[in-house]
């Protein structure tokens, strides 16, 4: 299994690093059969598979119970997870608390928070501790309320300048890499050239040190929102629908169970059925 520091040895030899979500044992067994290099128990399991419209009604017990489920499927894979809303706010003891269940109970190998002023000094609270953290800046869809929906950060001068500063704060507090979501390609490029941790991004081009998808957008499955940045090589649920509606057609029209899908007793034990 790769660890933190192969990520940045693979930033310094210009190795592209592959993140991607997982939510559960299958999806995690795709991700590490077909060779991604870290997997996020991403909070965005909250729109792509619990059906909220946003990351903020994820609780702490639904990351720990999914992650538990992409552990047991990707026994050789690094696990990254979100640290859910208000999870890392209330205290410095509360984050703490809360990033050690996701390493003690649920296994994770690296926890992900979002953002950078008050939580940089959680970020260097929890390294210290030998919690490995990823950062997140840029759209961090937790504050979605505050930033006033789901928008590219960054785009004028000033706050490009601030996107900056914050991710050498976070880099400073110690994270080892950094996730840049939603952020001009120009700045996110900039942000990777000064940080000597590795940047992935989402919708931030192709400089950054990685990329990461959700699994669902990639793969065309479920009914949420798909932003402008993903690319979706296949649409599964399309497929999935049309095998659900044949089944509904099979049995309404009785043909399916067929013959090879059934068992049979021996025609000497039939006398009993009907006595
Ligand atoms: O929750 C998530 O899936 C994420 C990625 C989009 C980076 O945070
Ligand atoms: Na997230």
């Amino acid at each position: 299994m790769k660890q933190t520091v192969d990520f940045k040895k693979m930033k310094e030899n210009n190795e592209s690093i592959v993140m991607l979500t997982s939510y559960d044992y299958p999806s995690a067994v795709m991700a590490e059969k077909s060779g991604v290099d870290m997997i996020l128990v991403g909070d965005s399991l909250g729109m792509v598979v619990l059906g909220y419209d946003s990351t903020i009604p994820v609780t702490m017990a639904d990351m720990i119970h999914h992650t538990k489920a992409v552990k047991r499927g990707a026994r050789d894979t690094f696990v990254v997870v979100d640290m859910p809303f208000m999870s890392y706010h209330a205290s410095i003891s509360d984050a703490m608390l809360n990033a050690s269940k996701l390493m003690q109970e649920a296994e994770a190998d690296a926890v992900k928070l979002e953002g950078a002023g008050e939580v940089v000094q959680v970020i260097d609270k929890l390294t210290q501790a030998g919690v490995p953290v990823v950062g997140h800046l840029g759209l961090t869809p937790q504050s979605v309320a505050v930033l006033g929906g789901y928008k590219v950060q960054g785009k004028d001068a000033k706050a490009a300048q601030k996107l900056i500063d914050d991710a050498l704060a976070v880099e400073q507090a110690g994270a080892f890499a950094l996730v840049l979501e939603c952020v001009p390609k120009q700045l996110a490029e900039a942000i990777s050239e000064k940080l000597s941790i590795p940047t992935i991004g989402i919708g931030a081009g192709r400089e950054t040190d990685g990329q990461v998808l959700v699994y669902h957008d990639l793969v065309g499955y479920g009914f949420h929102r798909v932003p402008k940045f993903v690319k979706q090589y296949t649409r599964v649920s399309d497929q999935i629908e049309a095998s659900i509606r044949s089944y509904v057609e099979d049995v309404k029209e009785q043909k399916f169970p067929e013959d090879k899908h059934s068992f049979t007793m021996k025609e000497e034990q039939l006398a009993s059925l009907y006595g």
